[in-house]
């Protein structure tokens, strides 16, 4: 059931100013997580899955986002030359063969909702993926690929929840399921307030949507924030199109926040054929053990 997956969205557009100045002329998916940044985790996790096609949906400042995934003859020259294969090993094939990077500009900051509404005329007629590199998630199968086996099982939207403290619903899209049927979203909110949330099932970057979501996203007005939300026009989907809330395998890291990003780089490190056994080393140094 369910067609195959072939374009993935990357609403890259926001400015990160929770990282600044980091962040002043460089996007905060170029921010590496040990030797790769963010934007290239989300790559390679949405190939895994299948896609052929990625849409960047970018802003101003975003550039060094297209310059990472073009090939650099210069470099690779160079890098030939001095006979640095694994460096130039590296480099190529970021982007393999058959895959497509497409890059639409979100001419106003107006939100997620209206980032992937920008990515209408490259996606079509097809359901598709929305991965916000922000939210890194370390799993054996990656997290799109968990997503798009669930969705080959029943042939709706899905995406990743996963539990957070009460006190913290105000940071997330929060659903509520019916148990009964294969966790299928009954309600949907853009950041609730502790007191009126529905649950405390968070939504994390990782959506596998119907095409009738752009539908949605046309007439979905401003919400949370004054921006368009996906939230939003995922609630006004539930009515004619099943959505169901998926509970990934894996670690989820914030890396929209500063702690978030550094515990990325804590396991990531750790986890790093070249750095790990070193770097367990000083971590026991550092903490006196
Ligand atoms: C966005 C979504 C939110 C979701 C979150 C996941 O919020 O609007 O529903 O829970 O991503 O990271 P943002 O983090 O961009 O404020």
């Amino acid at each position: 059931m369910g067609q195959k997956i072939r374009a993935a969205v990357f609403p890259v557009a926001g400015r990160g100013t929770r990282f600044l100045p980091a962040t002043k002329a460089s996007p905060k998916e170029m921010l590496p997580i040990v030797d790769k940044p963010l934007i290239q985790y989300a790559v390679e996790e949405a190939i895994d899955a299948g896609a052929t096609k990625l849409v960047f949906v970018t802003g101003s400042s975003k550039r060094a986002i297209e310059d990472h995934f073009d090939t650099d003859p210069e470099l690779e020259a160079a890098l030939t030359e001095s006979g640095k294969d694994q460096l130039l090993q590296s480099i190529r094939g970021i982007v393999p063969d058959g895959v497509t990077c497409i890059y639409i500009r979100q001419g106003e900051p107006l939100g997620l909702g209206h980032a992937v509404l920008c990515a209408r005329p490259a996606v079509g007629d097809e359901p598709f993926y929305v991965h916000l590199a922000d939210d890194l998630i370390a799993s054996k199968t990656p997290c799109l690929t968990q997503m798009a086996d669930e969705y080959s099982r029943h042939g709706g939207s899905v995406i990743a929840v996963e539990a957070v403290p009460h006190e913290e619903t105000s940071s997330y899209g929060i659903v509520a399921v019916d148990g009964d049927d294969s966790n299928r979203v009954t309600e949907i909110v853009e950041k609730p307030s502790p007191d009126v949330a529905p649950s405390n099932m968070a939504v994390v970057g990782r959506y596998l949507l119907a095409p009738a979501i752009f539908d949605k996203l046309e007439t979905t007005g401003r919400g949370a924030g004054g921006e368009i939300q996906l939230t939003d026009a995922i609630a006004d989907l539930l009515a004619e199109s099943p959505v169901y809330a998926y509970s990934f395998s894996g670690d989820r890291y914030d890396c929209g926040n500063k702690l978030g990003y550094l515990k990325a780089t804590v396991a990531y490190g750790l986890d790093h054929p070249e750095t790990g056994a070193a770097f367990r080393e000083h971590l026991y140094e550092v903490l006196g053990q």
